[in-house]
């Protein structure tokens, strides 16, 4: 399986600097949150004209509840918004919503919209995957579990049962603000992943930034430890 070229078909992104971004402007975190949303809006818009058939972005961590009840309230309120605002846009542009994470323990009424948002856009061409209250070590244990009661675990009887069942292998993962760590985003499926770390801000990262890494992308040789 050695070779290079090749185009990304599913790109995942950890967005990070929202509140840096708004450091830097002596604003207040939610208004890097509200840009951040809007970086999010971009790049589905720009989906349509790049390679990638599944998009995948680490919206909110199972460590995030950790963070102040105030910064939590407006990531809810924010999401709860985007989806009203931007379902319809989704169905008309073929986008089809995928959900990772423990989704299901999040607000009943969020629970309720992303039902009706996934059943909704089951029929898209392309994947937009959230990863909501989503933590990777949490979704291996869920997993293994899961195959266990099956049978063997195995790596395959493993993969059947991780959120992103049914997805393309990650080809590339993303993730902005300089940081360079995972923060317990798909250990698994980034095993074979190439990666790209940059230090634009989210609110900032734009769809030329995002073709600029599929670029890079093509230019990587992938091994899978073959020669
Ligand atoms: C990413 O931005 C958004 C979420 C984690 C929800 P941050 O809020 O982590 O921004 P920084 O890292 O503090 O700049
Ligand atoms: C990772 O960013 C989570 C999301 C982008 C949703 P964090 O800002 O939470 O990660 P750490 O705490 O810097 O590792
Ligand atoms: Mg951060």
């Amino acid at each position: 399986m050695a070779g290079e070229g090749g185009v990304a078909r599913h790109v995942a992104i950890i967005m990070d600097g929202n509140g840096r971004w708004a450091k830097a402007r002596h604003l207040p975190r939610a208004i890097g949150h509200q840009r951040g949303v809007e970086a999010v809006r971009r790049l589905v818009r720009a989906l349509g004209e790049t390679s990638i058939e599944c998009l995948t972005l680490y919206a909110f961590s199972t460590e995030n509840w950790r963070r102040p009840d105030e910064e939590v309230g407006d990531l809810m309120n924010l999401m709860r918004r985007f989806v009203k605002s931007d379902l319809p846009e989704f169905i008309a542009n073929d986008v089809k919503l995928h959900i990772l994470g423990d989704w299901r323990g999040l607000a009943p009424d969020i629970v309720e919209m992303l039902e009706d948002a996934l059943s909704r856009t089951a029929g898209g061409a392309r994947t937009l995957a959230v990863a909501l209250n989503y933590g990777s070590q949490q979704e291996i244990a869920r997993a293994a579990t899961a195959a266990a009661a099956e049978g063997e675990i195995t790596v395959e009887s493993i993969e059947r049962h991780l959120d992103s069942a049914g997805l393309p292998p990650l080809d590339l993962l993303i993730r902005t603000s300089g940081e360079l760590r995972l923060s317990n985003f798909l250990l698994w499926q980034s095993a074979y992943a190439e990666m790209i770390f940059t230090d634009v801000l989210w609110p900032d990262f734009t769809p030329e930034h995002l073709t600029d890494a599929l670029a890079e992308f093509t230019r990587r040789e992938r091994r899978y430890g073959g020669r």
